[in-house]
């Protein structure tokens, strides 16, 4: 009882309740939220503190930015989960608060897609600088293979080289992004390489403009580092695959490349194995052990998860945030 007491002396407060609210919305720096909260940075620091001593918040530092979002686990997890669930969504002061952060994201994602619609045609010798693609690749190839799914969607699909390299394995494999420029290039590659089981469509991984369940491998390649709610892409992922059907998550272990935030565009360097099997649990997957392939001075890992069959009581539960808002589509 003394954790609840403690937890709920801490969030009765209006900024404090504010931030909780804020962080439930994804992973944001202290920056940021002092541009939301338009208060001082020493000030929503010690909020931020209190909260995260009340067990409210995690903090994580990566390299010189610190993130807080909102408690994956211990007592007060679920009660803050029900705090943000409590509050009204229409009150002005939440409303002006989730404006400001619509537009903070909505100025990131278009740093994001601007550094793509940039390099859209470099692509292909950035994504090979740091590591050899080519034991990525067979890697890739190996876990698709022993899954042998008939419909695959390959999320963040870029200029389409996961597709190149999955479709001839499967029947149907679909690639999604939000850049035109990258996907006008994946057309290019996908006709050229005859590949007439794969297509290409704009959209967002947050909201994939396809149904529950219609899919039997989900990949996501080099994607979840630019994410500001990589939980939310991955619940979202796991919306759409089928009983038994698996995620196939790659990206880096944790590092220290500042530069890459600087000059590509990254959000997170790299991810923990216990984030990401914790963020798969979450969204009723079950995590494998993941496989890491070490380079230098980037090591990439890849990590596999199944969802779990509907007899299974948490996989009911996963399927709650379900309804997919319908994007733009486009077809190849
Ligand atoms: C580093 S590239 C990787 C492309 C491809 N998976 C590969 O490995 O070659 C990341 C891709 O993710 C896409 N992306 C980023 N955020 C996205 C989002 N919210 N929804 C869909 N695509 C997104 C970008 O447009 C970009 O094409």
């Amino acid at each position: 009882m003394e954790h609840l007491l403690a937890a709920l002396r801490a969030v009765a407060e209006p900024t404090r309740l504010r931030l909780v609210v804020l962080c439930a919305r994804g992973e944001l720096t202290v920056s940021e939220l002092t541009q939301i909260l338009g208060q001082s940075q020493p000030r929503v620091s010690r909020h931020l503190k209190l909260l995260c001593e009340a067990g409210l918040l995690d903090r994580f530092r990566e390299g010189s930015w610190v993130f807080y979002r909102l408690s994956q686990a211990g007592p007060a997890s679920a009660l803050a989960r029900q705090l943000v669930a409590a509050c009204d969504e229409a009150d002005p002061t939440i409303a002006l608060d989730l404006q400001r952060l619509g537009a903070i994201k909505r100025q990131r994602a278009e740093l994001a897609r601007a550094y793509f619609r940039e390099n859209a045609d470099q692509w292909h010798r950035i994504r090979s600088l740091y590591i050899d693609e080519r034991e990525v690749e067979a890697a890739l190839v190996e876990v698709i293979a022993a899954a042998d799914p008939r419909d695959l969607l390959d999320i963040g699909t870029g200029t389409g080289r996961m597709l190149e390299i999955l479709a001839p394995r499967v029947e149907h494999a679909l690639g999604i992004d939000q850049s035109r420029e990258m996907l006008s290039i994946a057309r290019v590659n996908l006709a050229r390489a005859g590949l007439e089981n794969g297509s290409v469509r704009l959209g967002d991984m947050y909201q994939l403009a396809v149904p529950d369940a219609s899919f039997d491998a989900v990949v996501i390649h080099q994607v979840l580092h630019y994410a500001d709610r990589p939980a939310a892409a991955i619940a979202e992922a796991a919306r759409v695959l089928r009983p038994n059907g698996v995620l196939v998550l790659v990206d880096f272990a944790p590092h220290a490349l500042e530069f890459l935030r600087d000059e590509h565009a990254h959000r997170r360097l790299g991810f923990s194995d216990a984030e990401v099997a914790e963020w798969c649990r979450a969204a009723g997957l079950d995590p494998a052990s993941p496989r890491q392939l070490a380079g230098d001075p980037l090591t990439v890992v890849i990590w596999t998860a199944h969802r779990q069959t509907p007899t299974n009581p948490r996989f009911a539960q996963a399927l709650q945030p379900a309804v997919p808002a319908l994007v733009e589509g486009e077809l190849h």
